[in-house]
């Protein structure tokens, strides 16, 4: 592996506060320098111009439906992570709704492997419990030791009060968070949108603030009980639910959460006459929400923001509304979305936007080594023009799927170079 020197870039670290130009150096994997301009001698590296672009640490999305096993039709590890690097992510969490559902250290072993021909690091999010069918435990200490860094059943909820304190406990004996899926389904059957005035208009089955809420809340009481217990909410949507998170944050809970780039960018108006690639669980919800989860990442409230990737295939989201699949695409459109949202139109300074894509989320899963631009570090490095405003074309897309409700979508802040572990995994195309 050659050499890399990033020369003259801002350097943007938000783990350490630096925020300066400088010149980087990427040797065997690592950051091997960081100075200010003119100072690495590097004659034999390869020399990229970082002047006028920001340097930051290569991206982390704590949420991603990469599909394999079992639905390479709609993505692989391999087209998944090149979608990561092109989107400025070096490292993805694969949720374990797979088929078969990743409840196994085999499984989560096999993800990781070399032969994946992954472009970004791939942390797999193993099962809470078995098929994640709500009913018996996974091993979660073996999970771990296959590399597993949290359980969840995603795309479900652990929805049992008995199940879900046992997960709690379990995975904090062996120290991993239990990522919920905070949706009572007692409430949601034949549900494919937000509940409201715009559902009834449609003619389509509401899915209730409170199904998210409630089952929030439930999770909080059960984790006062437990001792060391970490709860992370996975793509929080509703004010009332991210209300209950602060309060519990502030009466000294373990609990983290996270907001998709499409929950604090669009509300429910974006499905128009029924348009199958705004239809995801959760549901777009109404302004109030929207502003809500706006609110919680300019406050802090909110950890992480996590793109949910969920890719489907075209003739499965050309169905009538209720019955096309919930999901979209987000790994190649969460940078420009937060750029343009959180810093140009709400002023958040570029490295909190940072913080909320590579430290912060890197933090909340415990991905140690990760989401950090500092000497020593892993050379995963994102370097973006945040200036250049651009428009996204679902067609260019490197996932497998083109399911986003964002094609034709005009955004600031363009991904130039991804660098993953030393190696360049993804270079925009001048
Ligand atoms: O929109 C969603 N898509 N929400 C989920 O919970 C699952 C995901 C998927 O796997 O497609
Ligand atoms: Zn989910």
């Amino acid at each position: 592996m050659k050499d890399l020197l990033l020369r003259g870039g801002r350097v943007a670290d938000p783990a350490s506060g630096l925020d300066a130009v400088r010149d980087v150096l990427l040797r065997e994997g690592k950051v091997a320098a960081m100075e200010i301009p003119g100072q690495i001698q590097a004659p034999d590296a390869e020399v990229f111009n970082a002047k006028g672009l920001i340097v930051a640490p290569g991206l982390v999305d704590i949420h991603v439906h990469l599909r394999e096993p079992g639905q390479a039709y709609k993505e692989t590890i391999a087209s998944g992570t090149a979608a990561a690097a092109a989107g400025g992510f070096t490292s993805v969490c694969a949720m374990p709704n797979t088929i078969p559902v990743n409840d196994s250290p085999e499984i989560t072993r096999w993800m990781q492997a070399p032969d994946r021909g992954a472009s970004a690091r791939v942390f797999p999010i193993a099962a809470a419990t078995l098929g994640s069918m709500g009913e018996a435990l996974t091993n979660y200490s073996a999970l771990k030791d296959a590399g597993a860094v949290a359980v969840t059943d995603d795309g479900k909820p652990i929805l049992g009060d008995g199940i879900m304190l046992e997960a709690l406990r379990s995975a904090a004996k062996v120290g991993l968070p239990v990522i919920q899926h905070a949706e009572d389904t007692r409430l949601t059957g034949g549900c494919s949108m937000n509940a409201g005035a715009l559902a009834f208009r449609l003619g389509l089955r509401g899915m209730p603030v409170e199904a998210e809420s409630g089952l929030v809340e439930r999770d909080l009481s059960l984790l006062k009980k437990v001792k060391g217990g970490h709860l992370h909410v996975a793509h929080l949507s509703t004010k009332k639910a991210l209300d209950a998170v602060r309060a519990a944050r502030k009466s000294g809970l373990h609990v983290t959460c996270e907001v998709t780039p499409h929950h604090f960018a669009l509300t429910e108006e974006r499905i128009g006459l029924y348009d199958t690639n705004a239809k995801m669980n959760p549901p777009l919800r109404a302004e109030a929400d929207r502003a809500a989860m706006i609110e919680g990442l300019l406050d802090g409230t909110i950890d992480a923001i996590a793109t949910d990737h969920a890719p489907h295939a075209a003739h499965e989201k050309e169905q009538e509304f209720d019955r096309a699949p919930n999901g979209i695409t987000g790994l190649e459109t969460a940078l420009g979305l937060a750029i343009s949202l959180l810093h140009v139109q709400h002023k958040m300074p570029l490295p909190a936007v940072l913080a909320l894509l590579s430290s912060r989320p890197a933090r909340a899963l415990g991905l140690t080594g990760r989401g950090a631009l500092t000497v020593g570090s892993a050379a995963d490095v994102l370097v973006f023009e945040p200036a250049e405003r651009w428009v996204f074309h679902a067609a260019d897309s490197r996932s497998r799927s083109k399911n986003t409700p964002f094609d034709g979508t005009e955004m600031q802040g363009r991904v130039r170079l991804t660098v993953g572990d030393g190696r360049v995994v993804f270079r925009a195309p001048r």
